[in-house]
C-alpha cells in the first residue's frame, strides 16, 4: 500500500472540521508515537482530537480518499502495539469522546463514548448499584473504547467474562465515512450475522468506535481476598484446576511467580507482606458474592482444597486496605518487570487444565534459548503472560535467537489447544507469529474481511498481519 504524507492542504482541511483540534507539535507527536508496548516509537504525522461521531466521519471519509494512515488511539495502555502508527500519518485521538451518555436502570444498560477511563465507568454504574465487571490491570487509565477494541479481559473474566461479554451494540464509523450501528440492544439477537461481535477485538482495523452499548449485571456487595503462598510454581499451577473441580468458581484467581511479586513489592515500595525464602510462587484468589456467611464458608473451602498442596500460612484479607495492597501489588506487575529490564511480554493461553504444563513447557524452551521468564496472569483462565526478560541476554541472542523460542513456544501453546494471545491482542508485536495460530485458509478469510471494510487499507495499516 502507497499512503500519502500529510501536506498543508491536507493539515488545512483538519483544522476546517467543527469540534476537532489539530496537532502537528513535538509534545503531541511524542505523546502519540508509543503506548506501553515494550519501548517501541513510531512518529505520526499528525494527532487528530475530534469531539463527535461526525468529526470522526470527516476525517476517515478525507483519509480514505486521500490514502492517509489512520492509527485511532485510546489511552495508550495497550500492549501489543495496536495504538502505534507505525505508517505515520494522522493519529486519530479518541481522548475527548469521554462521555457517558447513558445509565439505563430499567434495562440494565449503558451508553458511552469510548474515551472513557474503564474504572470511572464501573465507578459510575456503581452508583446505581449496577456492575461492569471486566477490569484490565490497566483500568485505572485504560479506556472502555480500547479495552472493546482489543477484546481485554482482567481478572475477574474467570467469573464473570471478557469484554466481547458486555458488548450489545456498537455505534461505528467506516473507513469511507459511512455511520452505523452494529446490532441491537438486546440481550439476545439472532439477526443475520454478528458484526458486534466481528468489531470486537478487531484492533481498530475494521473501522472506528464513536459509542458502545453495554450489558451490566447488579453490583455484588461482599468479596474475599486470599494470597496462598507456594513452595512449588508447579503445585500452584495444579491446584487452580483443583479448586473448579472441586466446584468452586473464584471471582479471580491469579498466579504469580515469586519474582513477580518480589518485583513488584519493590516497585510499590510495599512491606505489606512477607516472602520466605523457600516461596517460589503464589496464588491470589478472590471469591464474591452477595452473603458474607457463604463467602467465609467457600474461602474456608478454598483454603482446604490449597492446604493439600506444599504451602506456607495463607493470608486472608477481609478489610478494604489489605486487599487493595494485595491488588495493587497484583496491578503493578506488568510495570514493575517493565522498570527492571527491556522485556517482551507474550499473552499465552491455554485449557485450564493444561497450566501446570504450560509453566513446565516455556521454562524449559527458556532454558534451550537462553531466556529467564517471569509468569503471571489469570490462571484460572489458563491465561499466563510470559514476560521475557533480557537480563544480560546478547542483542545478537534477544534479535534473533529468541524469535525462534516465542516460535517454539506459541507451537507448543497451540498444541495444547491454546492461542497466541489471550487478552492484550496482536496489534504489531505479534503479527508475525499468526501463522502458528491459523491456517492459510483462516488468514485469508480474514484479511478479505480487512478488505471489505477498509478497500484502501488507511485504517491502522501494520497489524494483525504481516
Ligand atoms: C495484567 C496485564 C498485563 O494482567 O494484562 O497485569
Ligand atoms: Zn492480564
Amino acid at each position: 500500500m502507497n499512503y500519502k504524507i500529510v501536506q498543508p492542504t491536507d493539515l488545512a482541511y483538519f483544522k476546517s472540521i467543527a469540534g476537532c483540534s489539530t496537532y502537528t507539535d513535538e509534545e503531541q507527536l511524542q505523546r502519540c508515537a508509543a503506548d506501553q508496548t515494550e519501548d517501541l516509537h513510531y512518529m505520526p504525522e499528525v494527532v487528530l482530537q475530534p469531539t463527535d461521531t461526525e468529526g470522526v466521519s470527516a476525517i476517515l471519509k478525507y483519509c480514505n480518499e486521500q490514502h492517509i494512515p489512520v492509527t485511532p488511539r485510546g489511552a495508550g495502555t495497550g500492549l501489543s502495539g495496536g495504538a502505534l502508527p507505525v505508517r505515520g500519518g494522522v493519529v486519530l485521538d479518541m481522548r475527548r469522546f469521554d462521555k457517558i451518555l447513558n445509565v439505563d436502570t430499567r434495562n440494565f444498560q449503558v451508553t458511552t463514548q469510548p474515551g472513557v477511563i474503564t474504572q470511572v465507568l464501573q465507578e459510575h454504574v456503581r452508583e446505581y448499584k449496577l456492575f461492569y465487571p471486566p477490569d484490565p490491570a490497566s483500568k485505572g487509565s485504560c479506556f472502555i473504547g480500547g479495552n472493546v477494541s482489543e477484546n481485554s479481559g482482567g481478572p475477574r473474566a474467570v467469573k464473570y467474562g471478557v469484554v466481547k461479554d458486555y458488548v450489545l451494540n456498537l455505534e461505528v464509523v467506516m473507513p469511507n465515512g459511512d455511520v452505523m450501528w452494529t446490532g441491537a440492544n438486546v440481550l439476545k439477537n439472532a439477526t443475520g450475522y454478528n458484526l458486534t461481535q466481528l468489531v470486537v477485538g478487531s484492533e481498530g482495523t475494521l473501522c472506528v468506535i464513536t459509542k458502545i452499548v453495554l450489558r451490566l449485571i447488579p453490583a455484588v456487595t461482599e468479596n474475599m481476598l486470599l494470597l496462598v503462598p507456594f513452595r512449588s510454581a508447579a503445585e500452584a499451577c495444579a491446584a487452580v484446576n483443583a479448586i473448579f473441580l472441586k466446584g468452586y468458581t473464584p471471582s479471580a484467581l491469579e498466579f504469580m511467580e515469586r519474582d513477580a511479586l518480589e518485583w513488584s513489592m519493590r516497585y510499590v515500595a510495599s512491606t505489606g507482606i512477607s516472602l520466605p525464602d523457600d516461596i517460589t510462587a503464589h496464588l491470589l484468589i478472590e471469591v464474591d458474592g452477595n452473603n458474607k456467611e457463604q463467602l467465609y464458608k467457600d474461602a474456608e473451602a478454598i483454603a482446604e482444597i490449597v492446604q493439600g498442596y506444599d504451602i506456607d500460612e495463607i493470608l486472608f484479607a477481609d478489610t478494604h486496605e489489605q486487599k487493595e495492597m494485595l491488588w495493587t501489588l497484583r496491578r503493578k506487575v506488568g510495570e514493575a518487570v517493565k522498570s527492571n529490564s527491556i522485556y517482551k511480554e507474550e499473552d499465552t493461553v491455554v485449557p485450564r487444565a493444561e497450566l501446570p504444563e504450560l509453566l513446565a513447557i516455556i521454562k524449559s524452551i527458556g532454558a534451550e534459548y537462553g531466556f529467564k521468564s517471569v509468569c503471571y496472569g489469570h490462571a484460572g483462565d489458563g491465561n499466563l503472560h510470559v514476560n521475557i526478560v533480557k537480563a544480560d541476554m546478547s542483542d545478537d541472542d534477544w534479535n534473533n535467537k529468541l524469535p525462534l523460542g516465542i516460535r517454539k513456544l506459541f507451537t507448543e501453546v497451540v498444541r495444547m489447544g491454546g492461542t497466541i494471545s489471550g487478552e492484550h491482542g496482536i496489534g504489531l508485536v505479534q503479527k508475525d507469529y499468526m501463522d502458528i495460530a491459523f491456517s492459510k485458509t483462516q488468514l485469508t478469510l480474514m484479511k478479505q474481511i480487512k478488505e471489505v471494510f477498509d478497500p484502501n487499507g488507511i485504517l491502522n495499516p501494520g497489524k494483525i498481519f504481516v
